[in-house]
């Protein structure tokens, strides 16, 4: 499956289940004061968990484009140097307001995986809170019974709060969770270090690719826990992630999502990208994934600046320059030649790139001749 059809199908099974499919919110959030960036499909839908509005849908489910570079959920270093972190991600997400709860949500995210993605069983693990005596919380007994009906006990491994309690930021709705990581190593490999050992240690080949959180508590800014006054689903699963593990690849950077915009940066580069740790593959992986978050960011209103929001887009766009700057010998602004490629990628998608593709390319290539004459000035 191409990654178009990937996440067609997600938004189909969840529309199957009485789900309705919504838009993705913006990348910038504008109304609320504890975020800069939307960090988790599950943002925009805060007030419908916190009971300050009424959702007009009990089930919903999208794509969301998230950003991981600031607050809580920060993972700008790992990218790039790594192949399964990103700044700019999708998140298939689906949400239930106040309606199903813990079993149907695994239940669904199970049938998806294995019935429709023919992810295979033995490949899958699963994790489950295990309490928290010092914040007065309880094992998650309901997500344990239902893994328990659908996985051997050596595919279940038990999490504490730094891994199975999802919080939106310092304060917000937040809940134990139940994660799904799938094995990609080689059988041999598998046959001799079981799965179960790798979840959750940064192994490269033993990744997660779906949180579901159960969202039952809000947290307050005198840091207690607030019940809610329903309870909730907020799922989140990474495309990149999923793509890489349903074509087969060993990095993200390797599926049909980021091998177009590779591609085209081999050819305006003279350079060839061949997936290893050298400063030069990190600058193909830099790249690929950094004009995504500046492209989507600037359509979605976030101008590069000198302070706040628009700061972290510049460093961004800069730490990609000087990746090619350094490693790719490149000199020129090379970023804004990738824009139209991206905004052909996700017309179906997220067509707001398409129709502002010129703006943006603009914006892009005026950050990137300014930080240019900074570096060629510091270099003499
Ligand atoms: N909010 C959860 C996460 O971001 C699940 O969607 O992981």
């Amino acid at each position: 499956m191409t990654a178009n059809e990937i996440r067609q199908a997600f938004l189909d099974f969840f529309k199957e289940k009485g789900h309705t499919i919504v838009p993705s919110a913006p990348i910038v959030v504008k109304d609320d004061p504890t975020l800069m960036f939307t960090n988790a499909g599950m943002n925009q839908f805060k007030d419908y968990f916190l009971g300050n509005k009424f959702p007009p849908y009990g089930r919903v489910a999208d794509t969301q484009k998230c950003l991981r570079v600031s607050g809580k959920h920060n993972d700008l270093e790992e990218v790039g140097v790594d192949t399964y972190h990103h700044t700019m991600f999708e998140m298939l997400g689906n949400w239930s307001f106040g309606d199903y709860f813990k079993r149907e949500a695994i239940t669904w995210s199970w049938e998806l995986l294995t019935e429709i993605y023919k992810i295979p069983k033995d490949r899958l693990y699963a994790t489950v809170f295990e309490g928290d005596a010092k914040e007065g919380l309880p094992a998650s007994a309901i997500a344990l019974a239902k893994w328990q009906e659908l996985l051997p006990e050596d595919h279940i491994v038990y999490g504490n709060k730094k891994d199975n309690f999802w919080e939106m930021g310092d304060t917000g709705p937040c809940g134990p969770c139940s994660e799904i990581h799938v094995d990609c190593r080689p059988d041999e490999e598998r046959s001799k270090t079981p799965g179960h050992l790798l979840v959750n240690k940064d192994h490269p080949q033993v990744i997660e690719i779906w949180n579901n959180v159960f969202i039952q508590f809000n947290r307050k800014k005198d840091g207690s826990l607030e019940p809610l006054p329903a309870t909730h689903v907020d799922t989140g699963m990474g495309l990149e992630r999923l793509v890489r593990v349903l074509q087969g690849k060993a990095s993200n950077y390797d599926t049909d999502i980021f091998t177009g915009t590779i591609a085209v940066t081999e050819k305006i580069s003279g350079k060839k990208y061949d997936g290893s740790d050298t400063k030069e593959a990190i600058a193909f992986r830099v790249i690929a994934d950094h004009i995504r978050a500046i492209s989507f960011t600037i359509a979605d209103g976030q101008l590069p600046s000198n302070t706040g929001a628009g700061y972290v887009i510049r460093r961004i766009l800069r730490r990609a320059v000087r990746y090619y700057f350094s490693y790719l010998d490149y000199k020129q602004p090379l970023l804004t030649q990738l824009v139209p490629v991206l905004a052909k990628q996700f017309e179906g998608v997220f067509p707001e790139l398409l129709q502002q593709s010129d703006f943006v390319a603009k914006v892009v290539k005026e950050e990137e001749e300014a930080f240019l004459r900074t570096l060629d000035k510091g270099l003499k």
